[in-house]
């Protein structure tokens, strides 16, 4: 069994110039939920069929694993940057702690630390991995551009969402779980229902972050509340209550678009909007029903205590707090 905290923790960063180092370091000892590279693990091992095929299976998916983490780690220091977002996992963010341009340039270094991770690989897996990887990666780059579009946009409808969150947050989860499968060789078949899988749960996955973003308490996610609705992100929540608003809500609503400078008083007025229209139950119900979608994905894989343990997985991610 792998232990991906201690994994992590054995990353070396007392490296110079410190400058560039130590925010690695900070980022990566701040906890999180390490979801991505525990995917790609559960993912080789339910291929493995319990470990019964390939013993060696699992240690060959940590290389990809570790790189997912700390690419996930990097999409973060930028993420942060643009959403101006003051705190993360509990910590001031790194552009808070130190400034904007060593969040831009030791996030640049995470991501070359994470392809040296990949390089690790197994060598006749390497080529397909690094396609998949970088298809992967090219997809969250174009989901946070939309993102940020969106901010700006007046006309976003709930498709658009679902396409900018599928590339943004979905892709990730998808490849991990498709990535750690081929490595433990999985077949075409399996691989497809581990990405769908991961797609699916990635979806239910963001709405959820949306939720918590309005809904959830900062001691446990670890992130300031309200940021959405301060920046006139375009999140299931906002695009749900213009479209099922009464006139009043919906110019309501219109009206604090146009405000930025007024974030508390913002966010109390929008959320209050939002719960008066019901749109976190409905929110809720398109999360449900994606996680419905990830859940049947298991069927056609093989039935083990890995699999098992990716459909209490899906059940948590729901109800999660942080
Ligand atoms: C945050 O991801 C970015 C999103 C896709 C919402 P996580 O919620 O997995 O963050 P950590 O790694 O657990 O902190
Ligand atoms: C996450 O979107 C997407 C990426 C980081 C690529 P968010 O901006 O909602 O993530 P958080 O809420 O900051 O973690
Ligand atoms: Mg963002
Ligand atoms: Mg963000
Ligand atoms: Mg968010």
């Amino acid at each position: 069994m792998i232990d991906i905290n201690k994994e992590i923790a054995g990353l070396q960063w007392d490296k110079e110039p410190k400058g560039l180092y130590e925010p690695i370091a900070y980022t990566l000892s701040a906890g999180g939920k390490r979801l991505r590279p525990q995917l790609a693990l559960i993912a080789a091992e339910i291929v493995m069929n319990g470990g019964l095929l390939n013993g060696d299976a699992l240690e060959n998916t940590l290389p990809a694993a570790l790189a997912l983490e700390v690419f996930h780690n990097f999409t973060l220091l930028h993420d942060d940057i643009m959403d101006k977002a003051p705190v993360r996992r509990g910590r001031p963010t790194v552009h808070v702690q130190w400034n904007d341009n060593t969040a831009i340039l030791s996030g640049d270094q995470m991501l070359i630390e994470a392809y040296k991770l990949l390089s690790d690989v197994p060598a006749d897996k390497l080529p397909q991995v690094l396609k998949w990887f970088n298809e992967m990666a090219t997809g969250i780059c174009e989901g946070q551009q939309y993102d940020v579009d969106f901010e700006h946009a007046s006309q976003v409808t709930i498709e658009d969402y679902m396409m900018m969150i599928e590339k943004k947050t979905s892709l990730l989860l998808a490849y991990a779980m498709k990535i750690g499968g081929y490595i433990a060789g999985g077949t075409p078949a399996q691989l497809e229902a581990l990405y769908q899988y991961g797609l699916h749960i990635g979806l239910a996955f963001q709405i959820q972050d949306d939720i918590l973003d309005v809904y959830g308490n900062p001691e446990t996610f670890g992130k300031t509340i309200g940021g959405d609705i301060c920046s006139n992100k375009k999140t299931y929540l906002l695009l749900s209550a213009m479209e099922h608003a009464d006139p009043e809500s919906k110019a309501e609503l219109l009206q604090w678009l146009l405000v930025s400078d007024r974030d508390a008083e913002k966010i109390a007025a929008v959320t209050a909007i939002y719960t008066r229209l019901g749109v976190r139950e409905l929110s809720e119900s398109v999360m449900e029903e994606h996680t419905a979608q990830a859940l049947a994905q298991l069927d056609k894989l093989p039935q083990n205590g890995a699999t098992e343990r990716l459909r209490v997985l899906a059940e948590q991610l729901v109800t999660r707090k942080s």
